[in-house]
This record gives structure tokens, sequence and C-alpha cells, in this order.
């Protein structure tokens, strides 16, 4: 069947999820999971890395990746940085541990300094297509209902998004929310979570 203009356009888009939680089918996966349909129904290509099963060091500093751009370490890192170039939308799924995200997901965010380097520092365009809007929004959820919970954790997505030049399109996070599966419970979650994904992939089309 023959693709509409803005069916064509949807599909080459690119969704990006990754899933920052050590849990596996805990809260911020099950969002996630909603966030990747609700971009999928808008014919997106949308595809989840998992951090927790990737082979992801912490970065050392060593300052290799200062001339080159390039990170030593060679780890699932390698073939991340690509798809984090290449993608058109970048959703980080990440629980608020000790209130910033969690080892997995800072892990990953400290080995784009090379990225860093490539923008700042060789002055190259971050991006594969650098003329093609890329936008990125953060999902999250935290046990306790602390009025400040999310902020940290929110001023360390936006650096990195600003790094990998993603335009922050907001955030999606419920707070009070503890055992594995219970953002089920939430009224409207992960109808906002689906609803969020359709709007992240509506972004692009032309009216
Ligand atoms: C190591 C650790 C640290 C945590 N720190 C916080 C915290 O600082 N503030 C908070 O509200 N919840 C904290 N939590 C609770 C988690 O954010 C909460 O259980 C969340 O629902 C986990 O999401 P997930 O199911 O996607 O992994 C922590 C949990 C763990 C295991």
């Amino acid at each position: 069947m023959l693709q509409s203009p803005k069916e064509k356009l949807a599909s080459e888009l690119r969704v990006l999820c990754i899933a920052g939680s050590p849990r596996r089918d805990g809260n911020t996966d099950l969002l996630l999971r909603q966030i990747a349909a609700g971009a999928a129904s808008r014919e997106a290509q949308t595809k989840t890395v998992i951090l927790s099963e990737l082979d992801i060091s912490p970065c050392r500093h060593c300052d290799s990746c200062l001339k080159t751009g390039k990170c030593v370490i060679d780890d699932d890192m390698q073939w991340l940085h690509t798809d984090l170039r290449e993608a058109d939308r970048v959703v980080l799924a990440s629980p608020i541990f000790f209130m910033g995200v969690t080892a997995q997901t800072k892990a990953m965010i400290d080995r784009c300094q090379a990225l860093w380097v490539i923008k700042y520092v060789l002055k190259l365009p971050v991006a594969i297509n650098p003329g093609k809007e890329r936008r990125g929004i953060f999902v999250s959820v935290g046990g306790t209902k602390l009025s400040n919970l999310f902020q940290p954790a929110i001023a360390t997505i936006k650096s990195w998004f600003t790094t990998l030049d993603i335009s922050y399109d907001g955030e999606l996070v419920f707070s009070g929310i503890d055992e594995k599966g219970s953002i089920i419970q939430h009224p409207t979650a992960l109808k906002d979570a689906f609803t969020a994904g359709q709007r992240l992939a509506d972004a692009n089309l032309p009216e």
C-alpha cells in the first residue's frame, strides 16, 4: 500500500527509548513501553535499549577522546553512540535513586563525554543529520513525594540533551510510586505515557 507523505515522514522518524532502571518490568519500564507504543502508533520506528543488560563501563576521564572524539573503552557504548547520533527522538527513562538517575543511566550519560568533545572541542556536528530537528523527553518515578524530587535528575538530563543537540521537550514524572508495577494503579499514567509517545512522534509532522 502507498504511504501518504505524512506517513512517510513519520516512518522515517527514529525514536530511541532508553530504559535506565535495573528493575525489569518495573514502573519506568512500563511507562517507556507505553511511550514506544504511542510513537509506533504514529508509524515512527522505535528501538528500545535496556542499559542494565548492556556492558557500559563508567567514564575513566582518561581524556583519550579529547583529540579524536572517540572513546577508547570497547563496550556497548560504541554502538550506542551511533544510535544516539542517529536518533530523531530520545526518551530517557530512569527512576530516582538517591535524588538522581540510576548508576546505569549516569554511566551511559558520562560516556557521552566523547560526544561533548565532538561538539565543543572538535566543533563538529553531533547529530548524523544536523539539519533535522531532535527532541527528547525524560520519564521518571520516585518512591517519595518530595517537592524537588525530580529537579536534580532533570538538570542532568537537560545538560546531556544540550550536548547531544536534542531539545528538551519536557518530562513525564510520577512521585509516590515505589512498589514494582504500582504505576499500573495510577489513574492516568499509562495513558499519559502513550499520549506522550504520540506527541513526540507528531511533533515532526507538518499540519
Ligand atoms: C538504590 C535506590 C535508591 C532510591 N532512591 C530514591 C530517592 O532518592 N527518592 C525516591 O523518591 N525514591 C527512591 N527510590 C525508590 C525508586 O525510585 C522507586 O522504587 C521506583 O518506583 C523504582 O522504579 P522502577 O520500578 O522503574 O525501577 C530508590 C530506590 C532504590 C533501589
